[in-house]
């Protein structure tokens, strides 16, 4: 496994680099390497021939210094991992080596996306996300970029990126992995207090509760409430949303939503703000096409 810091010399150690037919594949990540991001990995070396993990916190998709300050930094152990699963490169820049200029004079636009959740939460996230996968794939040029669906709307951007600007490269999705309780492994659950890595189990609890009652053709307003309600029981869990969105769009979905749909949730304990989803299917295929009599003063 070679570890690079520098884009002069990512480009020197890529091997598939001008072999024929060689598929590579990037998975990117901000360190702090976990079991979720170690799925990315394997999912990636299934995929292609050759596989580079990037390593960077991004400073540009921090809204809050404290939360970038706090961010866990553990490149050594990161790479012990990487090599334990043979890897073929890492590339760990540094912040000057990415934006040697500062901050970046141009930037990619997340449009409608900043808008709404995680956007709304976090003014200018996604344009720092979008900005530094669009650099990091200009340098690595893979044929497939991995990305988890625990970060729900970051797939969304990214998808909608390379769709929109024609960015030559497929995007997949690998599903979220768990702590044996439920929660989403996340780099920042290592900042939680004993008292809030239990109460944090609250965020899977209540999408596993909200998805069970549509499972059981209960209407989506109801299964927010039982979601939403879920949480107000735990006085350390403080939300910010719990809500339905479009998995094309990332757009709140109407209450009358019937189809495919996402659950996410963010909340924040002490300090460290979580964030957590649940893919679902709301009502029967055969409801969508049954005669309605609401809304026909839409
Ligand atoms: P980071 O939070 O380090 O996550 C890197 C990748 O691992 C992302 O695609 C994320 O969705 C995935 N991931 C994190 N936890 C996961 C889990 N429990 N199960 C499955 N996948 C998981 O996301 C970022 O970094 C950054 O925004 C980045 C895309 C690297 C751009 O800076």
């Amino acid at each position: 496994m070679r570890v690079v810091h520098t884009a002069s010399d990512l480009l020197e150690v890529m091997p598939a680099r001008g072999k024929k037919n060689a598929k590579r594949a990037v998975v990117m990540t901000m360190g702090a390497l976990h079991e979720g991001h170690l799925a990315l990995v394997r999912a990636a070396q299934e995929a292609a021939d050759e596989v580079i993990v990037t390593i960077f916190v991004n400073p540009l998709q921090f809204n809050d210094a404290g939360d970038l300050e706090r961010y866990p930094r553990t490149l050594d152990a990161d790479c012990a991992m990487l090599e334990s699963l043979d890897v073929d490169v890492v590339f760990a820049p540094s912040v000057d080596q990415m934006y040697p200029g500062g901050e970046p004079l141009v930037r990619v636009n997340a449009g409608a996306i900043n808008d709404v959740f995680e956007g709304a939460f976090r003014p200018g996230h996604f344009d720092g996300v979008l900005t530094v996968v669009l650099k990091l794939l200009n340098l690595t040029s893979p044929q497939v970029a991995l990305f988890g669906q625990k970060d729900a709307q970051q797939v969304i951007a990214i998808k909608a990126m390379c769709r929109d600007l024609s960015v030559p490269v497929e995007i997949a999705v690998v599903p979220t992995v768990r702590a044996s309780d439920g929660l989403a492994l996340s780099s920042r659950n290592v900042l939680l207090s004993d008292d809030e890595r239990a109460d944090a189990v609250a965020l899977s609890r209540a999408l596993g509760e909200a998805s069970q009652v549509l499972a059981e053709g209960g209407p989506l307003a109801l299964a927010l409430a039982v979601g939403r309600a879920a949480l107000a029981d735990v006085p350390g869990v403080v939300v910010e949303y719990f809500a339905a969105l479009d998995p094309a769009t990332a757009q709140e979905v109407p209450e009358r939503h019937q189809g495919d749909a996402t659950i996410a949730v963010a909340a924040r304990l002490g300090q460290t703000r979580l964030i957590d989803n649940l893919p679902v299917r709301v009502g029967q295929p055969e409801a969508q096409m049954a005669p309605s009599h609401e809304g026909d003063d839409a």
